[in-house]
């Protein structure tokens, strides 16, 4: 039990039973007038049920339109918004938690300033162009949706603020505060971070004034500081109020430095506030939005918290991927007061509430595929790739929660993700299920997919616990024919048989050491029946066959251990197809010591991953040294080297050393397997990767689909 993460905390007035707080989370949910109607209510309601002690809102627009980073942001700025915004508050009390509101103005992410014309808010001209450096490894596609959510396909225009906008700035925030409270809010926060109006203020980076905000990091805090004293002066003292912070920004030069934070942090308690939120700020196109502040490395801004906590009297708020082990440990170091989190909450609305109820190996985890965020670059509502509810709780919920009252008899084939899914959710709500597996364990491509990548493990681990725990007949090494079904004698087959690869034309793909992602999978796992055994040299089929006697093959972390000491691959790697899964073997093979070359016939690899991953992915194999070969086509694998050229016209015929091969490409859907399923006249609906490949979020949103669509 995480007794401290658990315990109860008071930041000013306000009493949380516990210490978890989820994150602000722009999710877009809200119409393009920036009102708060049911599809919002019913978002927040599922998470305050779920246990957290605070919900902290979204970002909301304290002086909407103006400000605004999507016109899908609440709106905070006039009477207008007072009925949905009480209406928010009391949901949330009513479901048993407490609710503070975020309020920002997003200065130069201010997208919908520029969409409707406005000026862009900031401290300074900036000296550098709102443009990224470095390969921007974002497709044609998404780079036109990010400049049409951006509002421009041209330059946005700048406004350097006046002493009289800053001074109608604090004024529209104070009044937007004291709205906030007048709805019922148990607390504001004033969004100070990620790159918005006041860290650009706080940023040496972004603002190079030379009256009273700008030169000491004294001035630089003034502004945030004069909206704090103004909120405080309209909430009065008991009201419970506090700002976000950037502890660092990333990777920017002359950008906040953690000293800076933290000295901003005691002229914020100075100024009234009675906590200190702690996230952080890097570059937001490229790799950087993966250090700050959508962080990939586990509790990546705990040091800073702990520096900030060191200075100031108030409880220390800290985000940034922090498991609730890791958040206990934080809390009971004295390093911070609350955690808060985000995308595991997306994930998993009931985490906290799992948590107290010792059930920690329900709680459905964070995959960190950064689809969630993805999706407000585009000015689209945010999904979850694990959790297929998220966002659609209007219309979802009630279905999930409610039994059905025509029960049917189902046959779910594959135990891949869609069909744990499937099988989870039917059974969830009272249809009887029987799962057959052709495999001797559940997991399907998920279990090779959790060998490179840990959190998949997580994921595989959730989803067959569940399952385990369910009321369905689970047949493992059931091959499921014409004569299955029949046996069986389902209402609806749901076939989630997962996809076939097609055959490499490319020269010397049947040579021994090409592999498919089969059969490396089989070698890896011990799984399936190709003869990729006989590829191996003796010392290599032994140790294999060790694995799989040792039960060493069983499990994706021992596995990934093990491999560091022994893969069935030689030094230098040819990965063809610089998908996700090339990719993510990429990371893999590197970590182990490899050589690695990934050929790509498109012009930007990772395609599958969301975009923010696929920064960070691409940004730390090119760190480590392996060569991406976008737009390449392969001419010839031979004994030790694969022969390539690149797309563009008049490229040279280039060569690479490569002692192993591994295709990653060729995944199609499985129309075969599922006519034969059909033909045993039964009603077939195909989920996951049989019906074309659509990776894990597209598996389980096709399972829940499913399973809720069966009455
Ligand atoms: C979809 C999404 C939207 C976010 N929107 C906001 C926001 O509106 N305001 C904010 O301060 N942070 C926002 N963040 C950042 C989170 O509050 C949090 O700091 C970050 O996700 C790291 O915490 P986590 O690892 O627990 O998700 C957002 C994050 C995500 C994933």
């Amino acid at each position: 039990m995480l007794r401290n993460l658990l315990s109860p905390v008071k930041i000013g007035n306000l009493e949380l039973p516990n210490r978890i707080a989820m994150a602000p989370m722009g999710v877009e949910i809200v119409e393009a007038d920036g009102k708060i109607r049911e599809p919002v209510l019913k978002y927040y309601e599922e998470r305050a049920r779920g246990g957290a002690g605070l919900l902290i809102s979204e970002n909301t627009a304290a002086c909407y339109p103006r400000g605004a980073n999507s016109a899908h942001e609440i709106g905070v700025s006039s009477d207008d918004f007072l009925p949905g915004l009480t209406a928010l508050a009391d949901r949330v009390h009513a479901a048993g938690s407490r609710i503070a509101i975020q309020l920002a103005h997003h200065g130069k992410v201010g997208r919908l300033d520029t969409q409707q014309g406005r000026e862009l808010l900031m401290p300074s001209m900036p000296a550098k162009q709102l443009r990224p450096s470095g390969p921007l490894d974002l497709t044609l596609e998404e780079m036109g949706l990010m400049a049409k959510a951006a509002g421009s396909e041209g330059k946005p225009k700048i406004r350097e603020a006046t002493a009289q906008d800053l001074e109608a700035l604090v004024s529209d925030f104070a009044d937007a505060a004291q709205r906030a409270q007048r709805a019922g809010f148990d607390a504001i926060e004033i969004h100070g971070a990620h790159g918005y109006i006041f860290s650009e203020f706080h940023s040496p980076a972004w603002n190079f004034r030379t009256d009273e905000y700008g030169g000491p990091v004294e001035n630089r805090a003034r502004l945030l500081c004069n909206v704090i004293r103004a909120c405080r002066a309209v909430l009065g003292e008991g009201f419970s109020l506090w700002a976000r912070i950037d502890a660092i920004e990333f990777g920017v030069e002359n950008g906040i430095v953690p000293e800076d934070a933290a000295r901003t942090a005691e002229l914020l308690e100075e100024a009234g506030v009675d906590a200190v939120h702690v996230s952080a700020y890097s570059d937001p196109i490229g790799p950087g939005f993966t250090r700050g502040p959508i962080v990939h490395k586990p509790s990546g801004f705990v040091d800073y918290a702990a520096i900030i906590k060191q200075r100031v009297n108030v409880p220390v708020i800290v985000s940034g991927r922090i498991e609730p082990e890791d958040g206990d440990r934080v809390i009971r170091e004295g390093r911070a007061d609350v955690i808060s989190m985000g995308r595991k909450l997306l994930a998993d609305p009931e985490l906290p509430r799992k948590l107290a109820e010792d059930r920690p190996e329900d709680i459905r985890p964070c995959i960190y595929c950064y689809i969630c965020v993805a999706q407000p670059f585009f000015d689209r509502r945010v999904r979850c790739a694990v959790n297929a509810l998220a966002a659609n709780e209007i219309e979802d919920a009630p279905r999930l929660r409610e039994k059905t009252k025509s029960p049917k008899r189902v046959l779910v084939v594959g135990g891949g993700p869609a069909g744990l899914e499937a099988a989870g959710v039917a059974a969830e709500r009272g249809h009887e299920v029987v799962l057959c597996e052709k495999g001797a364990k559940l997991g399907g491509t998920l279990r090779f997919a959790a060998l490179p990548y840990e959190p998949n493990e997580r994921l595989l681990d959730y989803l067959v616990t569940r399952v385990s725990k369910l009321p369905i007949d689970v047949r493992l090494e059931c091959e499921v024919t014409p004569d299955v079904v029949r046996e069986i004698a389902p209402d609806i087959v749901l076939a989630g048989v997962g996809p076939t690869r097609a055959k490499s034309t490319i020269e010397g793909a049947d040579l021994p050491h090409v592999f498919d992602g089969d059969s490396l999978r089989d070698l890896l796992t011990g799984q399936g029946d190709s003869d990729a055994e006989s590829k191996l040299s003796l010392t290599g089929r032994l140790a294999v066959r060790a694995g799989r006697l040792t039960g060493l093959t069983d499990d994706p972390a021992t596995l990934r251990k093990a491999s560091k000491a022994y893969m069935p691959l030689g030094k230098s790697v040819a990965i063809v197809g610089g998908g996700l899964v090339g990719c993510e073997l990429a990371e893999f093979l590197v970590e182990r010591g490899r050589e690695v070359h990934v050929f790509e016939s498109e012009s930007v690899l990772a395609q599958q991953m969301a975009h923010p991953r696929r920064w960070r992915v691409l940004h730390d194999l090119r760190e480590a040294g392996a060569h991406l070969h976008a737009e390449s086509e392969i001419l010839e694998i031979t004994a030790g080297a694969v022969r390539f050229r690149g797309r563009a016209q008049g490229a040279a015929e280039e060569s690479v050393p490569a002692d192993s091969v591994v295709i990653a490409e060729g995944l199609t859907g499985n129309p075969e397997m599922v006519a034969a399923l059909e033909s045993a006249g039964v009603p077939v609906r195909v989920i996951g990767d049989a019906s074309g490949v659509g990776y894990i979020d597209g598996a389980i949103a096709d399972g829940f689909r499913a399973a809720l669509d069966l009455d």
